[in-house]
């Protein structure tokens, strides 16, 4: 099987009311453990590279080694998708190199920083669309800003303010035509997101509620989703670590998610903690070791255990074989028809 278009990924996810696990990667373990994973719970994959892992890893080489996942693993439909792209050039490089889905995250002007307008961001995204729908590739929009709501944004201003606005999302989803609509309900990325068990208040479920009902068809994605597990801190910091107490998005938060339209759901974090924690413990308990297998195997399966613990709690798991192969060039056509 081919790369597929992540459009047919999730199209599928919605008819069967579940979600997919969207993992970052930076080299060939974690593109291993995430195929490891997917062959041990049947699911789909979406595999996703961010513009620093592009960079880390050259593009030639997250390109081969996409193919080679897409060789070994025959019977696994794979998406391999741009995570924050910050301009055109960037999705439009990232297209050029074979993904098959792109995210142009317009929400931030290009420094990848600044907090952008509707206007800008209705601009460079319906420019990605057009380039991308051409060539059957799925595009990701963002509108929002992630951020924590206890963060403060100062003392008078609206902590939400930063929040997708569901009335924006529907104008921003109609004037785009993007595939999929990341929204900001209060998380961020990276570990430290919560101070504390995440409830309504600092992370906003009824903003998804909102949209999934004003938007039902829209494929709606939550951004910095690691639930960061207590185990995998506890690790860490067993071994000589410095991860200080902290608190992610719950798994039943997100399965709350699913039932209200989530189909993508980002995680990198957890992955980066549990291949972390493996590589510590053998450095600590075999400090003579440095044959270089001797930890990244292990780092390898600590990853691919949590991939598949989030496939499973996510609903991909078992629909590997449900998700029909269409090839770019159908996909491009399925958007010049409007049938999609
Ligand atoms: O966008 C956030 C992902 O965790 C990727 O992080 O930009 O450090 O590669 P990165
Ligand atoms: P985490 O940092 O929560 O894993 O989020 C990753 C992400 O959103 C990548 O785009
Ligand atoms: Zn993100």
């Amino acid at each position: 099987m081919a790369l597929v278009p992540m459009r047919v990924l999730l199209d599928e996810a919605a008819k069967g009311g579940y979600g997919v696990g969207a993992f970052n990667v930076n080299n060939m373990e974690q593109i291993q453990a995430i195929m490891m994973a997917a062959q041990k719970t049947q699911s789909p994959v979406i595999v996703q590279a961010s513009r620093g892992a592009r960079k880390y890893s050259n593009d030639a080489y997250l390109r081969h080694l996409m193919l080679a996942a897409v060789e070994l693993n025959p019977d696994i439909p794979i998406v391999m998708h741009l995570d924050h792209g910050n301009s055109v050039e960037t999705c439009r490089s990232a297209i050029e190199q074979g993904f098959t889905s792109v995210m142009m995250d317009g929400s931030l002007l290009e420094d990848g920083k600044t907090p952008s307008d509707l206007e800008y961001n209705v601009k460079v995204t319906s420019e990605v669309v057009k380039m991308a729908h051409d060539r059957g590739v799925t595009v990701e929009g963002e509108l929002g800003c992630l951020g924590g709501i206890e963060d403060g944004h100062g003392a008078n201003l609206d902590p939400r303010a930063h929040l997708t606005n569901p009335d924006q999302a529907v104008e921003f989803v109609e004037r785009t035509g993007v595939d999929a609509l990341a929204v900001a309900i209060g998380t961020s990325h990276g570990a430290y997101k919560f101070t504390r068990k995440p409830d309504a208040e600092i992370l906003a479920m009824d903003i998804i509620q909102e949209i999934h009902r004003r938007l039902p068809k829209c494929h709606l994605v939550m951004h910095g989703s690691s639930s960061v597990p207590k185990e995998l801190i506890d690790k860490i910091n067993q071994y000589g670590g410095d991860i200080k107490p902290t608190f992610g998005v719950p798994i039943e938060e997100i399965q709350l998610g699913i039932k209200n339209g989530v189909r993508k759901i980002n995680v990198d974090t957890d992955n980066r903690l549990a291949i972390t924690g493996a590589i510590r413990q053998v450095f600590v308990e075999t400090p003579a070791e440095f044959d270089l297998r001797k930890y990244l195997d292990p780092a390898r399966s600590a990853m691919a255990e949590v991939v598949a613990a989030r496939m499973t709690a996510f609903g991909q798991a078992g629909h590997a074989k449900d998700v029909p192969m269409v090839s770019l060039d159908e996909m491009a056509e399925r958007y010049r028809s409007g049938s999609v």
